[in-house]
């Protein structure tokens, strides 16, 4: 027997009831991720010159790789160029937060560290920048997963993660895979 208009519309108000609740429950899990947890995507409006970055400012080589800055935040810069990542190996103190900074001079490149929640897309014209917390110490992989040309599959660098009491620097506050 066909169900009544009346019916039909309960129906549908049940449903309606339910996709509104839903929703609210994945809003408010949004917000308590972002407020709460910190958990936000890895984006910043950032902008930077891709035809200059490589001889002025941020991104210059010696600014490369593994810093302790002024203030004692730990900053990993990377260029992200067809087809390496220069550095090819950085090294980064686990159980601490680090920000990561990648540029790129050319194209579309992609990141992400393995193992870990470090996933994010670098577009020449501004700065990806993300920050995490290294929890396991080791050789991570960080491939280049956003097909940028021929040479994209040996685009890769490495991440290294040692114990925060054995990761030195040097005098400029800087630390590198090569030892000090
Ligand atoms: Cu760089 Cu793919």
């Amino acid at each position: 027997m066909a169900a009544t208009e009346h019916e039909v519309q309960r129906s549908e108000l049940r449903w309606a009831v339910a996709v509104s609740v839903f929703v609210l429950i994945v809003f408010g899990l949004t917000l308590f991720a972002a407020l709460a947890l910190h958990r936000n995507p890895p984006s910043n409006l950032e902008r930077i010159d891709p035809a200059t970055l490589h001889l002025s400012g941020e991104f210059t080589e010696p600014n490369l790789g593994t810093r302790i800055e002024q203030n004692g935040q730990v900053t990993t810069r990377i260029v992200a160029t067809q087809f390496a990542f220069v550095p090819p190996c950085v090294v980064v103190p686990a159980d601490r937060e680090v920000t990561l900074r990648l540029a790129s001079p050319d194209v579309i490149h992609g990141i992400l560290v393995s193992g870990t929640n470090v996933n994010t897309m670098v577009v020449p014209g501004y700065v990806s920048q993300v920050h995490t917390v290294f929890r396991t110490t080791g050789d991570l992989l960080m491939p280049c997963h956003e097909f940028c040309g021929f040479g994209h599959s040996q685009m890769l660098a490495r991440v290294r993660v040692v114990p925060a009491d054995q990761f030195r620097t040097d005098a400029e506050g800087r630390a590198s895979c090569a030892a000090p």
